[in-house]
């Protein structure tokens, strides 16, 4: 059982922290997301550092942590809103502060239009469903694994089974569910566990370790992204190609070149961007590491190669 709460002042986290305690919680989420802060209260100084604030203020969310670590032994999970720029870091410091653990994102005020009428579409507080927000927490669930590797609780956007399974996945060792519970009921968390049960025995997975993190060693951070990943070009195998002269319409490079029946891939001019693979109907097309990233420059000033004689010199 893991209570969840927000404190107005510290003392009011402090209290109610301890309340949670004597009532046995497993472990408190601490409420550093709320984006609705109920007006009046940010015109007082003392109260208007609740919810968002924490997420925006990660010094400040710091020292609530390390004062509830002095009032209680309970694990805590700071729940962030997703209103910063680099979690990592963020959750870096509440790590340092004595979080245990962090759980990631809460709602926050997102917009869509409705193009009939041009007014705004849930564009409040608790916003509705939130299952076209799931990739980026997702993204960020896998960057803090990677990077600092303490408890997750994923959530924005679980639905299904499959949601659960991907949270996983991308590195979190639990996963929260809100706006479909409230839709479907309660009984929708037993329709969920099914899924994962039934997808585990199809699988063959014996334990949630081995699905827990199983995608992260094929994602890269954005610092490795930049670091260590190889650029890529494509090739095309002629014995697949049938010649439909579908990737030629795709490149924006020019890097296919059409032969009788066929296409080839003009190394020197590709900028590795995979749109060709994907549309290629017969799997025709392999994306392959290019040796040097010198290359990949190459390409994608090809056109313009007589402004950037430097990039083309030996
Ligand atoms: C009606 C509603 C009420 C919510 N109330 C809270 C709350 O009191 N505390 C909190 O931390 N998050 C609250 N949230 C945010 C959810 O806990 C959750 O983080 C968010 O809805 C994303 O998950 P979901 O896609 O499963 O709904 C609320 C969300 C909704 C839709
Ligand atoms: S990867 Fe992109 S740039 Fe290269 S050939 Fe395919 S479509 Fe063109
Ligand atoms: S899309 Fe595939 S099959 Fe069609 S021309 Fe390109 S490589 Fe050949």
């Amino acid at each position: 059982m893991i209570g969840s709460f927000a404190g107005r002042g510290i003392a009011e986290w402090q209290k109610v922290a301890e309340m949670y305690a004597a009532a046995g919680v497993d472990a408190m989420e601490l409420n550093f997301c709320c984006p609705f802060i109920p007006e009046g209260l940010e015109k007082d100084e003392a109260n208007a550092f609740i919810g968002i604030y924490f997420t925006q203020h990660p010094d400040k969310g710091a020292e609530v942590i390390r004062k509830l670590k002095e009032t209680v032994n309970i694990p805590l999970f700071p729940k962030l809103g997703p209103d910063g720029t680099h979690f990592v870091e963020m959750v870096r410091v509440f790590k340092e502060a004595g979080a245990d653990g962090v759980s990631l994102f809460a709602n926050d005020r997102h917009l869509r239009i409705d193009i009939e009428t041009g007014k705004p579409v849930n564009y409040g507080p608790c916003a509705g469903t939130s299952s076209h927000l799931k990739g980026a927490t997702m993204k960020w669930v896998s960057e803090i694994a990677q990077g600092l590797g303490l408890p997750i609780l994923g959530g924005r956007g679980v639905n299904h089974y499959e949601d659960v399974i991907e949270y996983l996945m991308a590195g979190a060792s639990g996963v929260e569910m809100c706006a479909a519970a409230i839709v479907h009921g309660l009984k929708h968390v037993k329709v969920l566990l099914k899924g994962v049960e039934t997808f585990m025995e199809r699988k063959g997975y014996k334990s949630i370790d081995e699905i827990q993190g199983r995608a992260l060693k094929q994602i890269y951070s954005s610092r490795q992204m930049m670091e260590d990943v190889k650029s890529l070009y494509a090739e095309v195998d002629l014995k697949k190609c049938i010649g439909c002269r579908r990737c030629p319409e795709v490149c924006a490079y020019e890097a296919i070149e059409i032969l009788p029946k066929k296409v080839r891939a003009i190394k020197e001019k590709c900028s590795g961007c995979s749109l060709c693979s994907q549309v290629c109907p017969v799997a025709a097309i392999e994306m392959k590491e290019r040796e040097n990233d010198l290359d990949h420059f190459r390409a994608l000033a090809w056109e313009h190669k007589e402004l950037m004689p430097e990039l083309f010199k030996k």
